[in-house]
C-alpha cells in the first residue's frame, strides 16, 4: 500500500495573499485539489492524508467532500512548523503502507512520472527524493554573505517534493529527530542524518514550488501549454483517423491512397 501526505498547514506568508496560499485559486481550480487530484489519478497511491491547520479541518472536510474523484483520504490538524504538520500526517498513516509519500499541497504540477519512479525508488533504496540539477552556480556564504567557497555544480540537485520512504524508516526519522529537538527542512535531511541511504529521482523543472506571486503566473503558463500541447495532439489523431477512413474507402473503391 502506497499513502500520499500533503503539508497543507502553513500561513503562505511569502504570497502575501493574506490567506493559506494552497486555497488560492489556479487557472480555475484551488491548487491542494489541483494536487490531490493529481495523485488520485494515480494508480499506484491507496490513500491521501492532508494536513491543514488546526482551524482549517472542518471547513477542508466540507470542501473536500464535494471533489469527484477522489481516493480514500484523512483530514488531519498540522503543527507551527512543516517537520511538526508531517509529523501528525505520519500519525493518521495506516500501518498497512508499504511506501510513504510526502508532497507539498503547494507543488500542483508534478508529473505522474515522477510520482511513480519516487514509490519505485523508495521500494528499492529505503528513501527517494524527486530533484533537478543545479542550473545556477551556488556559493557557500559566511553571515556577512562573504563568499567562503563554490561546491562543483555537478553533485549539487534542487530538490523538490515527492519524498518517498519505507514507512519505517521515516517513523524513525521522525521519531529521532523529535527526541533531538532537530529541525529540518525536508524529510530526506531527517532519514540521512541516520546515516539511511536517499536517492535522488529525476523530476523536471515544472514541479515549482507555489510560494511568491509571480509562481502563480509561471504555473498558468505551464498550464496553458500543456492544454495547448493536448489540443494539437488531438486535432493530429482526428486528422491521422481522417486520413486513414479516406484510404479505406480508396482502397475499397478506386484503389488509391491519399497521403
Ligand atoms: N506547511 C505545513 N505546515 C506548516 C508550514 C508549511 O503543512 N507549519 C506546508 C505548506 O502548506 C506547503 C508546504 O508545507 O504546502 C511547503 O511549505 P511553504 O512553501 O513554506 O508554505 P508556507 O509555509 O505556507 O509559506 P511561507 O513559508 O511563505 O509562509
Ligand atoms: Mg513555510
Amino acid at each position: 500500500m502506497v499513502t500520499a501526505i500533503f503539508p497543507a498547514a502553513g500561513q503562505g506568508k511569502r504570497m502575501q495573499a493574506g490567506m493559506n496560499k494552497v486555497f488560492m485559486e489556479l487557472a480555475g481550480m484551488p491548487i491542494f485539489i489541483r494536487t490531490l487530484l493529481k495523485f488520485s489519478g494515480c494508480d499506484a497511491i491507496d490513500k491521501l492524508i492532508v494536513v491543514v491547520g488546526r482551524d482549517e479541518v472542518d471547513f477542508i472536510k466540507g470542501i473536500i467532500g464535494r471533489v469527484p474523484g477522489l481516493k480514500p483520504y484523512k483530514v488531519v490538524a498540522g503543527g507551527s512548523e512543516r517537520q511538526y504538520s508531517v509529523r501528525n500526517g505520519l500519525a493518521a498513516v495506516d500501518p498497512e503502507t508499504e511506501v510513504v509519500l510526502v508532497h507539498d499541497a503547494a507543488r500542483p504540477l508534478v508529473s505522474e512520472e515522477t510520482i511513480l519512479a519516487t514509490i519505485e525508488a523508495a521500494k528499492k533504496v529505503g528513501g527517494a527524493v524527486a530533484g533537478v540539477p543545479a542550473k545556477n552556480t551556488i556559493k557557500v556564504c559566511d553571515d556577512n554573505a562573504m563568499v567562503q567557497s563554490t561546491p562543483d555544480r555537478r553533485f549539487l540537485w534542487e530538490v523538490q517534493t515527492p519524498q518517498g520512504f519505507r514507512l519505517n524508516t521515516l517513523m524513525k526519522a521522525h521519531e529521532l529527530a523529535a527526541r533531538e529537538d532537530f529541525l529540518g527542512t525536508d524529510e530526506a535531511s531527517l532519514v540521512e542524518r541516520m546515516g539511511e541511504p536517499v536517492q535522488i529521482v529525476m523530476s523536471d523543472y515544472k514541479n515549482i514550488k507555489i510560494t511568491t506571486p509571480e509562481d502563480i503566473v509561471i504555473a498558468e503558463a505551464f498550464l496553458r501549454s500543456d492544454m495547448a500541447g493536448r489540443a494539437i495532439n488531438t486535432v493530429q489523431e482526428k486528422m491521422n483517423d481522417i486520413v486513414g477512413m479516406a484510404n479505406v474507402l480508396k482502397d475499397k473503391f478506386f484503389n488509391k491512397r491519399v497521403e
